[in-house]
């Protein structure tokens, strides 16, 4: 049937490879501060731990599995009480879709910051009624439960409406029912102001 057994680290090694690039790409001045708001085990940041010099970091769950994992429920209303605008990197690795707490943090955002994100199609591809709601699609309508209109929808959310940002650099692989994001992103209001294209400047 449509069920999809929650595995936590079904790809730990690409989830730590895609990471490790896109901190090194990054290449941040300031040191990391990195928010793990679905710690689980805390594996992916046990292997990186060892690589990266962290400078603080926060790992939350809804059934810690972790010594000193801050136990909650993680919704937009906790990502604002637990000031993520402090933290220079985020790890959104959720089961299913990620897309409200990203746009959460997202609004958040006020220095250049890493995101990692997992989205995982659940069942034969269920797609949220947020994600439809994004795509100008009303509940009722029966569209075909697919996993590539749930991984298109993402592109409607990478990008979350009415942010500010700006996506410097992002990464994306793909394995079983998972997607994998990394972002390097900035606050629009602190970056150049984009250049004109030719053909405004001729205009
Ligand atoms: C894919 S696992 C995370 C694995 C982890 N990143 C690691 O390195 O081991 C997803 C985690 O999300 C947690 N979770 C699911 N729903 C949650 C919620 N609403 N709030 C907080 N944590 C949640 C689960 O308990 C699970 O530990």
């Amino acid at each position: 049937m449509g069920s999809m057994t929650k595995t936590d680290n079904a790809n730990l090694e690409l989830k730590v490879e895609l990471r490790r690039r896109v901190l090194k790409a990054a290449r941040f001045r300031r040191p990391l501060r990195v928010l793990d708001l679905y710690a689980g085990e805390g594996k992916i940041w046990r292997h990186l731990r060892a690589e990266f010099k962290l400078a603080g970091y926060t790992p939350c769950d809804i059934r810690p599995r972790m010594a000193g994992t801050l136990k909650a429920n993680v919704t937009p209303l906790f990502v604002e009480a637990i000031a993520s605008g402090h933290y220079n990197v985020i790890d959104i690795d959720t089961y299913g879709e990620p897309w409200a707490t990203w746009a959460a943090v997202a609004h958040r955002i006020h220095q250049r910051a890493a995101i990692f994100l997992t989205h995982g199609v659940v069942g034969m591809g269920q797609t949220s009624h947020m994600a439809l709601e994004a795509m100008g699609i009303p509940h009722a309508w029966k569209i075909p439960v697919k996993p590539h209109i749930a991984r298109f929808a993402a592109r409607f959310f990478i990008v979350p409406e009415f942010v500010k940002l700006r996506i410097e650099s992002a990464w994306r692989a793909e394995a079983g029912n998972a997607t994998y994001y990394g972002l390097v992103v900035s606050p629009l209001d602190k970056a150049k102001p984009p250049a004109l294209s030719s053909a405004e400047n001729n205009g």
